[in-house]
């Protein structure tokens, strides 16, 4: 499974990701973290020269990140809360994988959804960055296996406070990757 962590800081998004790649393999599951926010990824310009030759112009380090991609079917997305919406990191990373959806190379994988917010439920602000997510997984084809959202989180390791909603995640997707 590939991890895409859409927090650059080694925070909440980060540290739910290293607890996920621990129970993997203890459990021998593969899986591999992206940080896009420390990778040299530039900024989609629009250009559709993807739509007719199917990848990008720039030389980055979204080369190695699409091979990955094109490698693995489950992907888990895990994004921090940003004013409702997923962070910018990750859809800087999701717009730069138009060459892949040009070629409907996206469609039918699978995706786990994962929002991390610092308010509490009431206020439904992790839902709303779901929902940008899957707005994306949607216009991609991809299907969506899981969401899951975690509330009241500021600090970078409020989730490690967090120890049954944290197991029993892991427990999910522990299954749903067994499964698929
Ligand atoms: C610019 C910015 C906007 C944020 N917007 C929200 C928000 O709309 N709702 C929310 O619950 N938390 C919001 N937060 C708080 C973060 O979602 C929260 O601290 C989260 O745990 C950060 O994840 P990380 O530790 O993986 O970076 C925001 C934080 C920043 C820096």
């Amino acid at each position: 499974m590939l991890i895409i962590v859409g927090s650059r800081r080694e925070g909440n998004s980060y540290n739910l990701a290293n607890k996920v790649k621990e129970a993997f393999t203890s459990e021998r599951i593969n899986s591999e973290i992206i940080i896009p926010g420390n990778q040299r990824i530039h900024l989609c310009t629009g250009c559709m020269d993807c739509e007719e030759t199917g990848v990008c112009d720039f030389k980055d380090d979204m080369e190695k990140d699409i091979e990955k991609i094109l490698k693995e079917d489950i992907i888990m997305f895990i994004t921090p809360t940003r004013w409702n919406l997923l962070s910018g990191d990750l859809k800087i990373f999701m717009d730069r994988l138009n060459p892949l959806y040009s070629r409907k190379l996206l469609k039918g994988k699978k995706a786990l959804l994962v929002a991390i917010g610092s308010k509490s439920k009431d206020e439904y602000s992790a839902n709303e960055a779901i929902q940008s997510l899957r707005s994306f997984l949607e216009s991609a084809g991809m299907n969506c296996l899981l969401t899951k959202e975690f509330d009241e989180c500021l600090d970078f390791k409020d989730i490690l406070s967090k120890t049954e909603e944290v197991y029993s995640f892991i427990e999910d997707i522990k299954k749903i990757a067994k499964e698929n």
